[in-house]
């Protein structure tokens, strides 16, 4: 997407890492026992079949759930002992539904979280939500309802709103896969600069060509366990786990 507003101005990258990470809802094992390392700067997509665990290492990684075992670190330093809402606020979350406030307008979106956590007033909320909103080209719709925006422009929308929070991380979970064919490009577009302007980022998706095109790293998932990991022309091209051959023989 051309435009000479950086989507990424927050000082240097951060890694981030999972070890062994656990989560059990009840008797239902979901992650078990879960490595992931993301090195700063850098885009990690994560595959896998429908179920294998990805939304919830998600969950786990900002600690929406705590892991009953395992650790999360930042930098090399574990973040379990942290307050969790600091934790989350270093991480910004991109969903499937876009859950922007239909009441409010587009600018009023963006504004909230920075006058509510960040303690900005009135004037620099509004400053920065139009100065993010311009970074996804979407400046002259501050002042409309979601409602009135493409599935696609409010995803932008969306995006602009966790990065006015200035976070150190970005998650995306099937950001893309409620849209419609056309307005996806517009999206992967987006997620494509920030990838290139060194966000540091963890990408589940189907969209296989923004996998191998654009991430650093691809991880695969099935049943709760990381399989294989490599660089793209790895997985995609020398896959080694029958699992993997043939989940992408399925989607491919
Ligand atoms: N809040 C929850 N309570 C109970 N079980 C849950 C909860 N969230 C997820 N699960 C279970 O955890 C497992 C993994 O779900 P998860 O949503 O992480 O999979 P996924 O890989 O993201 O799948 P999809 O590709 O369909 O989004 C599933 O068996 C699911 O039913
Ligand atoms: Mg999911």
């Amino acid at each position: 997407m051309a435009n000479s507003h950086p989507l990424v101005d927050r000082g240097a990258a951060v890694s981030l890492t999972g070890q062994d990470l656990h989560l059990s809802f009840g008797d239902n094992h979901v992650l078990r026992g879960v490595d992931i390392h993301v090195e700063a700067g850098t885009t990690t997509t994560v595959i896998g079949p429908s179920g294998s665990g990805k939304s919830t290492l998600l969950r786990v990684l900002n600690r929406l759930h705590e892991p009953q075992q395992g650790d999360i670190l930042i930098d090399g330093r574990s973040v379990l002992k942290d307050d969790p809402d600091q934790l989350r606020r270093r991480i910004g979350m991109v969903f499937q539904q876009f859950n922007l406030f239909p009441h409010r307008t587009v600018a009023q979106n963006v504004e909230l979280g920075p006058r509510k956590l960040l303690g900005l007033d009135k004037d620099e909320a509004r400053a920065l939500a139009i100065a993010q909103l311009e970074s996804v080209g979407l400046a002259h719709k501050a002042d409309a309802r979601p409602s009135t925006l493409s599935g696609g422009q409010q995803q932008r929308v969306a995006i602009a709103r966790a990065l006015a929070m200035h976070p150190q991380i970005m998650f995306f979970d099937e950001a893309t896969s409620a849209l419609d064919p056309e307005l996806v490009k517009g999206v992967l577009a987006l997620m494509t600069d920030l990838s290139e302007q060194g966000m540091t980022m963890i990408v589940v998706t189907h969209e296989m060509g923004y996998a191998r095109d654009v991430s650093d790293h691809v991880v695969f998932m099935d049943e709760g366990m990381v399989v294989e990991t490599g660089a793209p022309e790895q997985i995609f091209t020398d896959a080694r786990s029958d699992r993997l051959k043939t989940f992408l023989s399925q989607i491919l």
